[in-house]
């Protein structure tokens, strides 16, 4: 089929990858010249395992090209729009000048049977929104909203092989074609038989705002659970294995620490607060607010800890701090929990040295009053605490005999709950956890 996805960042740019690599033909445009001048060149502007593999090889094949021209859409069958949806400035609610824009430009290159795709996560009622105007364009094009799942880290592999798919589309003939349409993109998916939801515009873009809804939900729920543990001595990492045990519960996305960030979980939960809330059902989700509070406690937690396990006045100390991306296998460093800890800690007067394998850069721009260093020893040597708040393997491997020949004192907070505790303490650590004795 050929396609065409608007909007090449972190979504687009791997969903055209993706696409290509599935045996389409596949345009991909943007209006940001430097991004398409690199992405034709085979170089991804962020760090995605798997991504820069795919991508060479589909621009090899032909199938796949960039352009900052929307009339290249033109001849698509399938329009993609995966342009971003960021939080407002001074609001919580989602800022839709994107999608609004992108849809704007594509309408002249629209031809009749042509299907545009919404990817992009909005607030509930912009598909029908959408749909209106293209059908006010009489251009004969149908709208279709198909959320996107992908994790950052598994981007490619969420894109190729996703665990399930969702289609809202209009009723009647037109939804039909959507359908049909769909399955002959994500023919590969169909095949091995990847569950499928048809619906409504409105339940899948709720969709989408739910799930992300829940997993927040169920961090913040263990995170709750560590702060009582922290008061009555309990360890939270046995209590999420015990609770996990039972299968409606489910052990995974209940690692307690220092909270969730990057691009979408947070984001997320506040517009579909804010979306509730314009549509007066505030109440339906105000346990989100108490979600996001949870969740930012944790950050301050993994600081007040640091500064109470200080043998020092924390102006007069060197923290090390593990981890600046909002997990790991990304350079990802919107809203990241790491990269706070570590602000906030020099904002006390710390001279915080971070380090992350791949978070640096993006951590520098933002932050050029903090301290990095490109390798772990920089980061350890001479530090009055360390403090692991993003859980790279390269963090978890660290000999804690080695880290105690290059510290000044051996104290040691694990933000993320994944270091060997006892190894640690075996070398003459002071080992904190979180929500653990
Ligand atoms: C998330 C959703 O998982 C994905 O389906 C959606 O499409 C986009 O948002 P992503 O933001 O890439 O994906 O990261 P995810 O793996 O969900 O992690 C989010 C945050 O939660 C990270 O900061 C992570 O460290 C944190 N987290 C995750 C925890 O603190 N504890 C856990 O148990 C799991």
């Amino acid at each position: 089929m050929k396609i065409s996805v608007i909007g090449c960042g972190y979504l687009g740019a791997v969903h055209a990858s993706a696409m290509a690599e599935l045996g389409h033909e596949v345009v991909g445009i943007d209006i940001d010249e430097a991004k398409i001048a690199a992405l034709s060149a085979g170089r991804t502007p962020f760090f995605e395992p798997g991504l820069p593999e795919v991508l060479t090889s589909a621009l090899a094949t032909g199938r796949l090209r960039f352009s900052t021209d929307i009339a290249d859409a033109e001849g698509a069958e399938v329009h993609f729009i995966a342009v971003g949806t960021p939080q407002k400035k001074g609001s919580h609610a989602a800022d839709l000048r994107y999608v609004d824009a992108a849809v704007e430009t594509l309408l002249p290159h629209l031809n009749a049977d042509d299907l545009v795709v919404g990817k992009s996560t909005v607030p509930v009622g912009t598909a029908a929104r959408l749909a209106a105007v293209i059908d006010a364009s009489g251009s004969g094009a149908t709208l279709a909203w198909n959320p996107e799942f992908l994790r950052e880290g598994f981007a490619v592999q969420d894109t190729i092989a996703p665990d399930r798919l969702v289609y809202g589309v209009p009723a009647g003939p037109a939804g039909e074609r959507a359908v049909a349409q769909l399955n002959s993109v994500y023919a590969s998916a169909m095949a091995t038989q990847t569950p499928l939801v048809v619906t409504d515009y409105a339940t899948a873009e709720l969709v989408k705002v739910a799930a992300n809804a829940f997993l927040a939900t169920k961090i913040s729920f263990i995170n709750a659970m560590a702060e009582i543990a922290e008061v009555s001595g309990a360890d939270v990492t046995q209590l999420a294995d015990a609770i996990g045990f039972d299968a409606r519960i489910g052990r995974r996305f209940l690692n307690a620490g220092v909270g969730f960030g990057g691009g979408c979980l947070p984001k997320d939960i506040r517009a579909f607060t804010a979306r509730a809330e314009e549509l007066g059902r505030g109440e339906s989700v105000a346990f989100l607010k108490e979600v996001d509070a949870i969740n930012l406690r944790r950050r301050q937690r993994v600081v007040d800890l640091t500064v109470s396990a200080l043998d020092r006045p924390v102006h007069t100390a060197k923290v090390a701090v593990l981890g600046l991306s909002f997990k790991p296998h990304s350079d990802d460093v919107r809203d990241s929990p790491a990269l706070d800890v570590a602000v906030q800690l020099r904002g006390l007067g710390a001279d915080v040295v971070a380090t992350d394998p791949q978070a640096i850069e993006n951590s520098r721009s933002r932050h050029p009053q903090l301290s990095y260093s490109p390798d772990i020893e920089g980061a350890l040597r001479g530090a009055d605490a360390v403090v692991l708040v993003t859980e790279w393997p390269d963090f978890k491997s660290i000999d804690p005999e080695w880290a105690a020949g290059l510290v000044n004192t051996r104290t040691i907070i694990d933000g993320r709950n994944t270091l060997n505790s006892a190894a640690w303490r075996a070398a003459g650590w002071t080992y904190y956890g979180m929500g653990r004795p």
